[in-house]
């Protein structure tokens, strides 16, 4: 469902999408039993975004990556079939950690603690004094993840039999991202920040414009003007548990001449790299639970929100670039506009922590969510109709 946004400045709020206008309750955003609730309703059974093809360029090439919300290190592994598989990073002997390293070349490994070898396609190669144990090698390997990719984005889902695939999961979203940069990207700029806040309220931060003007005074650019002065966006549109916005800009905004210069080889480049005809007003593509995409050819940027605790969570931000930066022009417009990025987010960082301390009081019962923040209440609905169907599962005795 696709809402236009009626007009910028007026005095009425409506209930655009028809999810009620209640206020949202406090505790979710700071109660670890809340958290417990989400760990297994959502994050052990919904497809999560946890890398990118890039990361994997070539047969014998693997990533290791840690889920931490649901305890789990993830092996991820390119074969000489080309085939992407996933794998928990666990020793099938007696659970030892496989892969200590982040990435690397390598089509076997080797156990640091008994010296059982695994290929890349999971299967147990080797292990010393085979013949002592009472179990076949053929039924010891690797334990497999489910794994698929739309857009050049990697997913995986850690239930041991998913519901539905990463396409049915996506839907109408799988083709919105494969419009994107990010679907020919061949490398990328990334940022990693930790946080003392909740990833929802980490998260939400990044869906609403109604800080701009008091976090951003300087950096929200042509996020707002004096036509619209909140960055009301153009329309909200509503996909299952995905949400988008497209995002106004202001015809009128001013830049810096060194803004003007990156983001107009941004868009020289673009064109070389068939990147040409995105639209001017970005895409901002949410999807359950924990990533969005911002498709704008100056900032085709990610980000996935990584909850550790109630209270602690781990974002990674990633602008995709297509190509190297092989002249010294894409180099300065690339680095530009990751650095441009990072010093706006560094404005967000301590004002979400100081919401999460305000919310651990527990001073407040509930919180607000304006008619414009509708893409807040839109998630938190999504994430408390997983955890009520979660819930409901444990009551019923069948
Ligand atoms: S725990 Fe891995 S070989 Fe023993
Ligand atoms: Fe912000």
């Amino acid at each position: 469902m696709n809402v236009q946004v009626p007009q910028f400045l007026r005095s009425d709020a409506t209930d655009m999408a028809g999810l009620g206008t209640s206020p949202i309750p406090a505790e979710p955003y700071y109660r670890p039993e809340f958290f417990e609730l989400e760990r297994e309703a959502i994050f052990r059974r919904t497809w999560l975004q946890i890398g990118h093809v890039s990361e994997l360029p070539r047969p014998g090439t693997f990533i290791v990556r840690p889920v931490e919300v649901a305890n789990a290190s993830v092996l991820l592994t390119r074969g000489r079939d080309g085939a992407i598989r996933a794998f928990h990073n666990v020793c099938t002997h007696r659970g030892t950690q496989l892969v200590s390293e982040a990435e690397g070349a390598r089509t076997s490994f080797t156990c640091p603690y008994h010296a059982w070898t695994f290929g890349n396609d999971g299967e147990l190669r080797a292990a010393p004094d085979a013949e002592r144990f009472y179990v076949d090698t053929a039924d010891c390997a690797l334990k497999k993840i489910a794994v698929d990719v739309c857009a050049g984005l990697i997913f995986i889902n850690l239930a041991p039999s998913p519901k539905e695939s990463l396409r049915e999961f996506l839907g109408e979203m799988a083709e919105q991202l494969e419009a994107l940069p990010v679907a020919k990207a061949t490398t990328f700029s990334e940022y990693v920040y930790d946080i003392d806040a909740n990833w929802k309220l980490t998260y939400d931060n990044f869906q609403e414009n109604y800080h701009l003007r008091v976090v951003h005074p300087d950096t929200s650019g042509a996020g707002i003007g004096p036509d619209n002065p909140f960055g009301y966006p153009l329309s909200f549109g509503f996909f299952g548990p995905h949400r988008s916005q497209t995002i106004w800009l202001n015809p009128a905004a001013t830049v810096e001449p060194i803004q003007g210069m990156a983001y107009g080889k941004l868009a020289e480049f673009a064109v070389g790299e068939g990147l040409g005809g995105l639209p001017a007003n970005p895409a901002y593509l949410a999807l359950f639970p924990n990533f969005f995409m911002l498709g704008s050819i100056g900032t085709p940027f990610s980000h996935t929100v990584m909850p550790i605790s109630a209270t602690r969570s781990r974002g990674v931000i990633r602008f995709y670039w297509v190509g190297d930066d092989d002249s010294a022009s894409k180099r300065f417009a690339r680095e530009y506009s990751t650095a441009a990025g990072v010093d706006i987010h560094s404005e967000d960082r301590a004002i979400i922590e100081a919401g999460q301390q305000g919310l651990n009081s527990g001073a407040l019962k509930h919180i607000h969510f304006q008619e414009q923040e509708v893409l807040l209440r839109h998630f938190f609905q999504t994430v408390m109709d997983h955890v009520d169907a979660y819930r409901a599962t444990l009551s019923d005795p069948s």
